[in-house]
């Protein structure tokens, strides 16, 4: 296939989509965003920010839906705390506290209905204004020595086109994924060739499942604007990147980190465990919780 894309010029835009209703996460996301649990002392979203921040986005917007205020209220100047941490001396939390709203330039746009991933990428085709632009799904927070986001745009920026992160997950779970077929090269990059939204075990096409980072190439916003509805009724971003793939190259890469689900109680549990251990003052805690529960 002939590529209409050249080596491109490096991506400054990151998009989140957080306008899901996180019914995996009820009762707790009745009201509260699921983006704002806590892991450890800070909210599940800040580290998607970090990882934006880190690979060169300052730029980002945020589709938000009902109940998802407070992600706003969080990134904006707390003018009253900051001023009583000031009054107080508190340098150390003032200097924390401040660096959150001066940390990246935020737009925020509503998606008014939930219909789906691809329809809320749709809602910011204004912001990225013709150019690649990444996405970062916030549930999947990655420990990575570099952030994955900038992994994806330095295979963008030696190939061009789209990237996706990839990960192998045990056949038994395909269904819950987006899966590609792909051809690997020397490189262990991985040219797509086909995917799918939650195939189920017998049709899934390999078991490299897409995971919630993307380089986007803007050609993806009028295949998104043709509306398809996909897998569970809704908008699938994997749909429009399977058109996508007839005209523009879309490539993979198996991401070098973990990564934890926080969109599950049990992902978002695991991903405080472990970070808790990585912090000297909360590992002892953990440990001991561990050891007394051992000696019962
Ligand atoms: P998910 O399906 O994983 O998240 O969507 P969800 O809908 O919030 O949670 P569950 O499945 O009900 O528990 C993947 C990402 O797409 C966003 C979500 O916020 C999440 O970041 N999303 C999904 C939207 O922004 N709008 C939608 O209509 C659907």
């Amino acid at each position: 296939m002939a590529s209409s894309i050249s080596t491109s010029a490096s991506v400054t835009k990151c998009l989140f989509p957080v306008a899901g209703l996180g019914t995996r996460f009820l009762p707790v996301t009745k009201e509260i965003a699921k983006e704002m649990l806590p892991l450890v002392n800070r909210p599940i979203i800040s580290y998607g920010v970090e990882e934006a921040v880190e690979s060169g986005c300052s730029n980002i917007i945020m589709i938000t839906g009902r109940t998802k205020r407070s992600i706003e209220d969080y990134f904006d100047t707390s003018f009253e705390l900051e001023t009583l941490l000031k009054t107080r001396r508190q340098t150390e939390l003032y200097d924390k506290i401040q660096k959150i709203s001066a940390m990246a330039n935020i737009l925020y746009a509503r998606q008014s209905k939930p219909l789906g991933l691809g329809h809320a990428v749709l809602c910011g085709e204004s912001f990225c204004q013709g150019e690649f632009f990444g996405v970062i799904l916030p549930d999947d927070v990655f420990v990575a020595d570099v952030a994955v986001m900038k992994q994806l745009i330095a295979v963008h920026e030696e190939r061009g086109g789209t990237v996706v992160a990839l990960e192998e997950v045990p056949r038994g779970e395909v269904s819950r994924y987006g899966i590609v077929r792909s051809e690997i090269d020397g490189n262990g990059i991985h040219r797509i060739l086909d995917m799918v939204e939650k195939p189920s075990l017998d049709t899934a096409p390999s078991n490299y499942a897409i995971m919630g980072r993307y380089v986007l190439s803007p050609s993806i916003f009028p295949l998104l604007a043709e509306g398809h509805v996909g897998a569970g009724g809704e908008i699938q971003l994997t749909d429009a990147m399977k058109r996508l793939l007839k005209t523009e190259p879309v490539w993979g890469i198996v991401y070098k980190g973990k990564r934890f689900d926080c969109g599950t109680q049990k992902g978002w549990l695991a991903a405080n465990i472990e970070l808790a251990l990585t912090d000297p003052e909360l590992r002892p805690v953990v440990l001991q919780v561990v050891e007394d529960h051992r000696n019962r």
